[in-house]
């Protein structure tokens, strides 16, 4: 089974150097993509493929359900390398419905270690607890939920300092909140885009 894998990768590196000649070459000298991408490690939600992205054009940190947690020095250290080397001038966090992490967060069974960090999302829910309680059913509970984690997302992105300390000084740099759908693989924008420290609450910005 492994060498199916490598004798797959062996055939797209040679089709992809017959399209693009020099495609790797270039590629080594340097990266230089334009986003940064953080969106869930479900299998299903494969990052430059549901955008048509090739390879260097896009930054990619995954976890389950796409969270972004001050604490979190894996996702603040890809989100201050990708801000201050790279200078991407999009960040956006896509979630998808029907997401696993999320739904484990609405339930109450004891998952083990994993319940610390669905715990982030419980506390979501908990704070929609009233908007989440007008949705007719579970599934749609479970997808107005994926929904509201990415709102969520981004407002944490905007307060971390890395995306402060750019805003504040000038740089170029938005983060989006969209959401896929693995039914149909589309992906739907969820108009939360954030510019500049204007909208955020005084006590997060940087002067
Ligand atoms: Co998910």
């Amino acid at each position: 089974m492994l060498n199916d894998l490598l004798a797959n990768n062996k055939k797209w590196a040679e089709q992809m150097e017959e399209r693009h000649p020099g495609f790797f070459q270039q590629l080594a000298e340097q990266q230089k993509p334009e986003y940064l991408w953080i969106g869930c490690s479900d299998s299903r939600v494969p990052a430059n493929e549901i955008v048509g992205l090739m390879p260097g054009e896009l930054f990619v940190h995954r976890n389950i359900a796409n969270l972004v947690l001050h604490t979190d020095l894996n996702c603040i250290s890809v989100l201050h390398f990708a801000v201050e080397v790279l200078q991407v001038k999009h960040i956006i966090v896509c979630g998808h419905y029907g997401c696993g992490g999320v739904r484990a967060a609405l339930g109450n069974q004891d998952l083990g270690l994993i319940d610390n960090w669905l715990r982030h999302i419980k506390d979501i829910g908990y704070s929609y607890r009233e908007i989440l309680a007008e949705e007719p059913s579970k599934d749609s509970r479970v997808d107005r939920l994926c929904e509201l984690n990415v709102k969520q997302q981004v407002a944490n992105i905007c307060k971390t300092k890395v995306v402060q300390r750019a805003w504040q000084q000038g740089h170029e740099l938005a983060v989006h909140g969209w959401i896929y759908s693995i039914e149909d693989g589309v992906i739907k924008d969820l108009n939360v885009d954030v510019h500049d420290q204007s909208a955020m609450p005084e006590i997060y910005n940087i002067y």
